[in-house]
């Protein structure tokens, strides 16, 4: 059984032939739109989020899924434009909903139907999946990857970022203090207002450097826990400012991978490192609801702000990935389809 409402046959989407820098993403109107199997849902985006995995997939850090030609995106919201077989989640033709699985950056997406949320009235499709993988993911990183509590001090690289800006809010709520770092001062501002106590300008060319601030602010002792989703740029100044018998919890490459490293620097403080991933806190449907409906409950009421950089339209998908790799953005970047 499948019920739909009027589709094309071809669509706008972003295509990428070979991985390489921002410009191997080449529009087109005249892409296929996909067919369902057993237990999809069609899903017609209305906008799909830029994350910085996309440029991973792009650049060929992540390998393609599928090969070439390649859809990046993880993430859209949008209206079910068809539902084929089984149905087990109530979902309707029209319903309201954000996803994230794959093949983002297009006007339609075959998704999971398990992998498909719907969307509470009062949030909007920006608002619903601008807040959606990253709120997610920094959800998981404060209750499971290392669950943050009341007092501890955390350390929240790129605080401007899409993930830092969520980050600093869920730290303020559970009552931690939180040193940003921070690339300028409309950055470091930013990350001030959006809760974090203290804020460093890592990229300031004078005066002592990041680690000998956040050294200063714990009185040498060093954090509980940083959050590092810079990488190879941070990753060793991380590991200096752990407190004794404390947590790294390394979550993306922004500034490239970490290299290989011995693990028998970590006993010098009994540290432990983590590298984390969302995909592997929602594998199940359970999983997915916790969190999902987690970031969107605090959406709804008023808890989670979600600060949009800038909607591009899906044509200048090349500028938004030159964007955020630049480091010309703070919030969460957009693409209108
Ligand atoms: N593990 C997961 O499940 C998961 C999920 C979502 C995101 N992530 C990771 O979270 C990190 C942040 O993602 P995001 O989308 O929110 O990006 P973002 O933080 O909005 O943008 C990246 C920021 O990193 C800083 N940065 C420092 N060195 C950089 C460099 N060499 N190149 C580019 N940026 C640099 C810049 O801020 P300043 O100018 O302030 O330095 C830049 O604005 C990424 O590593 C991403 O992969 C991981």
């Amino acid at each position: 059984m499948s019920s739909s409402t009027s589709i094309p046959s071809t669509q706008k989407a972003i295509l990428v032939h070979e991985n390489g820098g921002a410009d191997v993403l080449k529009y087109t109107e005249s892409h296929s739109v996909p067919t369902l199997s057993n237990g999809q849902v069609l899903v017609k985006n209305h906008f799909a989020g830029v994350n910085f995995i996309d440029t991973y997939f792009r650049s060929g850090l992540y390998p393609a899924p599928g090969g070439f030609p390649l859809i990046v995106g993880q993430e859209a919201s949008g209206v079910i434009a068809k539902i084929e077989g089984d149905n087990a989640f109530g979902l309707k033709v029209g319903d309201r909903v954000v996803w994230m699985a794959g093949k983002g950056y297009a006007e339609y997406s075959a998704v999971p139907a398990d992998r498909v949320i719907k969307i509470p009235d009062g949030i909007s499709d920006e608002h619903a999946v601008g807040g959606y993988l990253m709120g997610m993911t920094a959800l998981s990183l404060i209750k499971e990857a290392y669950p943050v509590k009341k007092g501890e001090t955390v350390l929240v690289h790129a605080a401007a970022g899409g993930m830092g800006l969520l980050l600093c809010q869920l730290l303020r709520d559970v009552g931690a203090t939180v040193i940003g770092t921070a690339g300028g001062p409309e950055k470091t501002k930013l990350a001030k207002e959006n809760g974090a106590t203290h804020v460093i300008d890592y990229k300031a060319t004078e005066g002592p450097s990041w680690v000998e601030q956040v050294l200063k602010l714990t009185d040498g002792k060093g954090v509980d826990v940083t959050f590092d989703g810079i990488g190879k740029d941070t990753w060793e100044g991380s590991l200096e400012v752990a407190k004794r018998k404390s947590k790294v919890v390394y979550y993306g490459n922004a500034s490239g991978p970490i290299p290989p490293f011995n693990i028998a620097k970590l006993s010098a403080k009994n540290v432990s490192i983590m590298r984390s991933t969302l995909m592997n806190y929602i594998v199940t449907r359970e999983e997915l609801e916790f969190y999902a409906n987690g970031v969107l409950d605090l959406i709804k009421a008023g808890k989670l702000n979600i600060k949009i950089h800038k909607v591009y339209p899906l044509s200048e998908a090349v500028t938004a990935h030159k964007d955020l790799e630049g480091r010309r953005t703070t919030g969460k970047l957009l693409l209108k389809l």
